[in-house]
């Protein structure tokens, strides 16, 4: 018999230690350190003497190829994050704040790849199988031969997907309420989830099945207990949006086969997902023309062009510490942009409040969204409107210098494609971009320039504001 031990498992990193501690030592979490029992064989490995190896057979790296290794998925938003499709006998791990819809596209998902005549199983261990039907009665995909189940055993999972030919897609939904008799654990602790996980991938690995598993993720934004199944699979995915916003963007974290910078987006309906083929239009489609405070930054998410709004507000703080919030962009991004304008256009904030927003639950990562951050800030202060037809993008250095961007022809012809009639671009490397685009062109060596010409049009002259 199995000798049981107790160990005490990091929910977040999934070290283990010996006696249970307030901070787990690996990752440095506080309170994630929880008793889970296991049985000493799924434990550290005892003593035993060797068993005679198996001798397997080597093959050579120019083997003979399969049939297509990816599987499109009938939703295009889906398969630029994936990177094409689904990948025969990979994993997928889709991860998102609950609500946010993550069962809706999947359980779309699957149904076009039935459409297509593949077999495509959707087993859902949170809701039961009339559920899952409603649900795909709304979408008005209730004829589509996706196959269901509401399971959440591993080992009966895997047992029934074995039986006759192998399903293209089987989605788990969700990981967290899978459970093996492997480990004595509860269902989602850090052990059940990883040998759950394990389990999955290794049946996915032997029959070339897509595997796609949901994970959910805590209120600080990582896929709660698998941080460890995120080193597991082969590729995952974030599902974010914002609360009050119908649009949902697909983001890829992590992938193997594919690029990790494509987003795809979606908009939520009465009639499920609907795919966003064009997003700058839905972006910029609630704006508030001629406010003071907008900018509209020509940005690139992974190959595509992308045109979203940065708003912002600056208002005299009445608190000692004056308040910074962002939403959409990176914090110490707008500290930077904050010192270059103090430091080196006489933009003075330290006694205001800053608001920083970017319109639509998008998030930007690229520092080209500097430029049009620091002219959304400005005309805010001086309570200069921007022009409603001009684009921003250029990336501020710590001298105030506008520094060049990746592809700037690509951003240009998207503003043009929309209707935009100016843009306010790095004077460096101008000359081969701006020929073709159509738009008339303010290329700007230095921040300084820029803030000169917005405060001339501010009602609020003098900027730079001191108090006591
Ligand atoms: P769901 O896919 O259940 O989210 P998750 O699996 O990530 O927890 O999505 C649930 C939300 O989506 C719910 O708040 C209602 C909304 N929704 C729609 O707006 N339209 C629809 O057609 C469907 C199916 C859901
Ligand atoms: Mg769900």
């Amino acid at each position: 018999m199995a000798k049981r031990t107790q160990t005490f498992v990091c929910q977040n990193c999934g070290s283990v230690t010996g006696r249970w501690q307030g901070k787990c030592e690996a990752c440095g979490e506080w309170n994630t350190i929880v008793e889970e029992s296991a049985t000493a064989a799924s434990g550290p490995p005892a003593l035993r003497s060797p068993r005679k190896g198996r001798v397997f057979a080597l093959e050579p790296l120019a083997g003979e190829a399969h049939e297509t290794p990816r599987l499109p998925s009938g939703l295009p938003e889906l398969d630029r994050v994936t990177g094409g499709g689904f990948v025969r006998g990979s994993v997928l791990l889709v991860g998102g704040d609950p609500g946010i819809g993550k069962s809706t596209l999947l359980i779309q998902a699957a149904a076009a790849l039935a459409k297509a005549g593949h077999r495509a199983v959707y087993i859902s261990g949170e809701e039961a199988v009339a559920q899952v039907r409603l649900r795909a009665d709304r979408l008005g995909l209730a004829g589509a031969l996706v196959e269901l189940a509401a399971e959440t055993s591993v080992e009966d999972i895997v047992a029934t997907l074995s039986k006759g030919k192998p399903p293209r897609l089987v989605v788990i939904d969700s990981i967290q309420t899978m459970w093996t008799d492997t480990v004595d654990s509860a269902p989602g602790t850090v052990t059940q989830v990883r040998a759950s996980a394990q389990a999955l991938i290794r049946y996915a690995k032997t029959s070339g099945t897509a595997v796609i598993l949901v994970g959910h993720v805590t209120k600080d934004g990582q896929i709660a207990g698998p941080r460890v199944v995120e080193h597991m699979v082969d590729a995952v995915l974030s599902f974010e949006g914002e609360g009050g916003h119908q649009f949902r963007i697909l983001r890829a974290v992590k992938n193997r086969f594919g690029p990790t910078d494509e987003i795809g987006v979606f908009e939520m309906t009465g009639l499920g997902l609907q795919e966003v083929s064009n997003p700058s239009e839905l972006f910029l489609s609630e704006r508030d023309l001629g406010a003071p405070g907008t900018a509209v930054f020509a940005g690139i998410e992974g190959t595509r062009p992308v045109l979203v709004e940065i708003q912002a507000l600056v208002a005299p703080s009445s608190l000692g510490t004056p308040r910074r919030a962002v939403v959409g962009w990176d914090p110490s991004r707008l500290s930077m942009v904050l010192a270059v304008l103090d430091a080196h256009c006489g933009v003075r904030l330290g006694s205001h409040d800053v608001y920083l927003n970017v319109a639509g639950g998008l998030r930007i990562q690229e520092p080209a969204a500097d430029l049009a951050a620091a002219a959304a800030l400005v005309s805010s202060l001086a309570n200069a409107p921007l022009p409603a037809d001009a684009v921003y993008f250029g990336e501020i250095s710590l001298s105030g210098a506008i520094r060049p961007v990746a592809q700037p022809t690509a951003r240009l012809k998207e503003a043009a494609k929309l209707g935009f009639g100016r843009a306010i671009i790095p004077e460096a490397g101008r000359a081969d971009t701006a020929a073709e685009s159509g738009l008339a062109i303010t290329a700007i060596a230095g921040l300084s320039t820029m803030v000169a010409d917005i405060a001339a049009r501010g009602t609020r002259p003098r900027l730079a504001e001191t108090r006591g």
